[in-house]
């Protein structure tokens, strides 16, 4: 299921053209212009014949709440010319699907029909999502079409690899409605990180009891996720330490896994070279067991006594870095809010600490968090995580020494 909520405004007052040619994939374009929308873009339609062909122009009025266009002389634009209509303060184009046909009209900057004159007559930025059939993509005139585009500046996104209408397997399948959503909204956020190294953690440690038993805790990594990708959408090289979560790699982030507390130490202390920020989300077990066993424990009726040692604290360790970079911490608490988290910022001495209540915080898709800094305390309302994720973003780039 596509996660809409990943961003709430993004696209806030931006006018999207969303040009949609002939391919199967025209009715991922429907699911596209929705997605858009909810992120508050103002979204205009505009079909080639073909792709009018696959999905109603009607289909995408409705979802739009905007007039969609085919032709290049319409009954009711201005002069019959709805290029000059449409062509005024948009503010991207975007081509999803694009067909090998269409890009090639592209390359050559053949403008027959409303489409391709509305992309050769833009003083904006354009996107293009191909989608076909695996041969037509390899196809040497495709690739050279697609090259001339990047060579003018056009943005290519995708394709996917993957089974295609057609039966076959290969590159070709249009990228999903949200990969596309996250290339305009990266396009437009305001680059507060642009220059700076962020290293974050997130999700649960995993400490191994035997093979096949361990300790670990409820954290879904949505948080620290959504983190991730608003500091690569701001602009900075993002190195995520990610404990064993099943969330997809967040566009323009670097992930590695780790297991353990351990481990998640290892990894941070491989990427922390270079960064200016580092940010704590990951839930990591206090203790890990003294041993590991290397069988699976047998049952034999009697309780079993298991031994654990204190895990290092990572986030204390880089705090205490001689040259640490800006640390942000969070921490997830049942009751007294205030006093735990500021607590904790204190004693492991963090500019930032991030607090929420456990049961706002694990495992949802919303969050209630208060900020801590030496400034004081700052609450922030109720939202989706990657809401809450852009306002933490903000602060920190506001707390951030300048370079
Ligand atoms: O993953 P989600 O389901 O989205 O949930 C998000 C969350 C609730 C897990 C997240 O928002 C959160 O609050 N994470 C911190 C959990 C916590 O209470 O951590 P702590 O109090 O044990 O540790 C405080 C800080 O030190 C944290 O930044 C933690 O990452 C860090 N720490 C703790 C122990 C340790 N050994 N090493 C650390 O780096």
């Amino acid at each position: 299921m596509l996660d809409y909520t990943h961003v709430i405004d993004g696209l806030r007052g931006r006018k999207i053209v969303l040009g949609v040619s002939g391919g199967i994939a025209a009715y991922k374009a429907a699911e596209l212009a929705r997605a858009l929308k909810r992120l508050g873009a103002d979204v205009h339609a505009v079909l080639t014949e073909a792709g009018a062909s696959f999905v109603t122009p009607l289909t995408f009025e409705a979802l739009s709440g905007n007039r969609a266009w085919t032709a290049l002389q319409e009954e009711g634009a201005k002069g019959g010319m709805p290029h000059i209509i449409l062509g005024r303060g948009i503010d991207a184009i975007l081509v999803a699907p694009a067909s090998a046909n269409f890009i090639a009209r592209l390359a050559t900057g053949f403008a027959n029909d409303l489409l391709s004159t509305l992309c050769l007559a833009r003083e904006c930025p354009l996107f293009v999502a191909p989608a076909m059939n695996r041969q037509m993509w390899e196809n040497p005139a495709t690739q050279r079409n697609i090259a001339t585009l990047a060579a003018d500046g056009i943005a290519i996104l995708g394709p996917a690899a993957g089974e295609q209408a057609c039966g076959e397997t290969g590159l070709g399948r249009m990228l999903e409605p949200d990969a596309l959503c996250d290339a305009l909204l990266a396009f437009f956020a305001p680059k507060l990180l642009a220059g700076r190294k962020v290293v974050l953690t997130a999700g649960p440690t995993f400490e191994a009891i035997d093979p096949v038993r361990g300790i670990t805790n409820a954290s879904s990594g949505k948080m620290g996720y959504a983190l991730a990708a608003a500091c690569a959408r701001a602009g900075a090289e993002v190195v995520l330490v990610s404990g064993s979560v099943a969330l997809p790699l967040p566009a323009g982030v670097q992930r590695v896994f780790a297991t353990s507390a351990l481990q998640m130490r290892e990894e941070v202390f491989a990427a922390i070279p270079g960064a200016d920020v580092f940010i704590a989300v990951a839930a990591v077990a206090d203790y890990r067991p003294v041993e590991t066993a290397l069988h699976k424990i047998k049952k034999s009726g009697e309780p079993v006594h298991l031994e654990f040692v204190p895990n290092p604290d990572i986030l204390a360790e880089v705090a205490a870095l001689p040259q640490p970079p800006f640390c942000v911490g969070f921490a997830a608490e049942s009751r007294d809010l205030d006093a735990y988290a500021e607590g904790k910022r204190r004693a492991k001495r963090l500019p930032m600490l991030v607090g929420n209540l456990l049961a706002d915080g694990l495992g949802g898709d919303e969050n209630t968090v208060v900020i801590y800094d030496d400034e004081g305390r700052h609450p922030l309302p109720r939202a989706p995580k990657a809401f809450v994720a852009r306002q933490i973003v903000e602060r920190i780039a506001n707390l951030l020494p300048a370079n």
